[in-house]
């Protein structure tokens, strides 16, 4: 009868345990079940009014319950936490095996890029980078450079002018002064990258903005042989070997003589096509003599000095390099064009 009862209250525990879904309620049930003021307690303390004859098979019915309870316990307790670390490992679960995510990366503008190359090969033949500024006076832009006001040859540039006297560089040609007055007497090998500006209609053949870079060789000696052999082998390294490289005679108020440079097209091979327009041949840079005014006003003798420059435009080179037809693309900043030159 009395082990009835224990059995009784041993199978009510334990369903009350199968209820038990979190660890607050596990250790209330523990309390309840197994602490001080539990029914198996109070069985115990019921021992000493049980007939001396049946109080070992009772004592160790509450025994075999408390124990039995007690494994419950444990049991439920080990997949609580087994249930709980589960769950957290789920949640946090990383697969290794997934590809990673690439963080974004930039790259070079494609003028960049060309502007280095041309920097390089003309390294390689002694060249040093002299930058100088485009905000320039309208002396330097133009007076210094044998161009003084009401000289026709300002119209050959649209300009910018900031004030009265001062523009935004229309060449790079003025950085010539700037460093011939550096360093005169000094014999001079420099190439001036940088932005120019020009107030012109823009389409897909002009900018307002773009980009030149400017050639200036000073010394004793200096003659146009040694222009014509700069310039043919720039191109050759920058356009190819097989590259054909022509003289034509022009004109520039800064050298005399003067020359535009033209090469043999890339695209068809100089048998004419849409790009060189059918004739077969590129323009890509001006050049000559440096005029014996501009060496005098860099602060050279032009009796013992002379010199030669050019200059051309950068955007065209990568233009042709990649078959842009638009010179607008380079300063739009449309990064899925930027990104199809990388
Ligand atoms: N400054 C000239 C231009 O912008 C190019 C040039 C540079 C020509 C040096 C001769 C010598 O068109």
């Amino acid at each position: 009868m009395r082990i009835d009862e224990v059995q009784r209250q041993r199978d009510a525990a334990l369903a009350a345990l199968d209820a038990v879904d979190d660890a607050a309620a596990l250790e209330a049930w523990r309390t309840a079940a197994l602490g001080r003021a539990s029914a198996v307690a109070a069985l115990l303390g019921q021992i000493k009014a049980v007939p001396a004859d049946e109080r070992p098979a009772f004592g160790a019915a509450v025994n075999a319950a408390r124990q039995a309870l007690e494994a419950a316990f444990e049991a439920r307790r080990a997949a609580l936490e087994a249930r709980a670390l589960g769950e957290a490992l789920g949640s946090d679960r990383i697969d290794v095996t997934l590809p990673g995510t690439l963080p974004p990366r930039g790259g070079l503008h494609p003028v960049t890029r060309a502007l280095r190359r041309i920097c390089r090969i003309f390294a390689d033949m002694g060249f040093q980078v002299y930058q100088s500024r485009e905000v320039e006076t309208d002396d330097l832009n133009f007076t210094l450079l044998n161009t003084p006001p009401h000289h026709p040859a300002r119209d050959m540039q649209d300009t910018f002018y900031v004030t009265d006297d001062v523009v935004l560089r229309t060449h790079t040609s003025p950085g010539q002064i700037h460093a011939m007055r550096e360093h005169a007497p000094e014999p001079l090998r420099i190439i001036l990258p940088g932005v120019v500006y020009r107030n012109e209609k823009i389409t897909a053949r002009s900018e307002i903005q773009f980009t030149q870079i400017e050639g200036l060789a000073i010394g004793e000696g200096i003659t146009m042989a040694d222009l014509k052999g700069t310039v043919e082998n720039f191109v050759r390294r920058l356009y190819g070997p097989d590259r054909a490289v022509r003289f034509r005679a022009s004109y520039f108020p800064f050298t005399e003589p003067s020359a535009e440079v033209d090469v043999s097209c890339m695209l068809c091979g100089g048998r004419g096509c849409q790009i060189c327009k059918g004739g077969g041949w590129l323009e890509i840079m001006g050049c000559g003599m440096v005029h014996p005014t501009v060496l005098a006003n860099g602060g050279y003798d032009p009796d013992r000095f002379t010199g030669f420059a050019f200059g051309g435009g950068v955007e065209r080179v990568a233009l042709l390099r990649y078959g842009i037809d638009d010179i607008r693309h380079f300063w739009a900043n449309d990064l899925r064009f930027l990104e199809q030159l990388r």
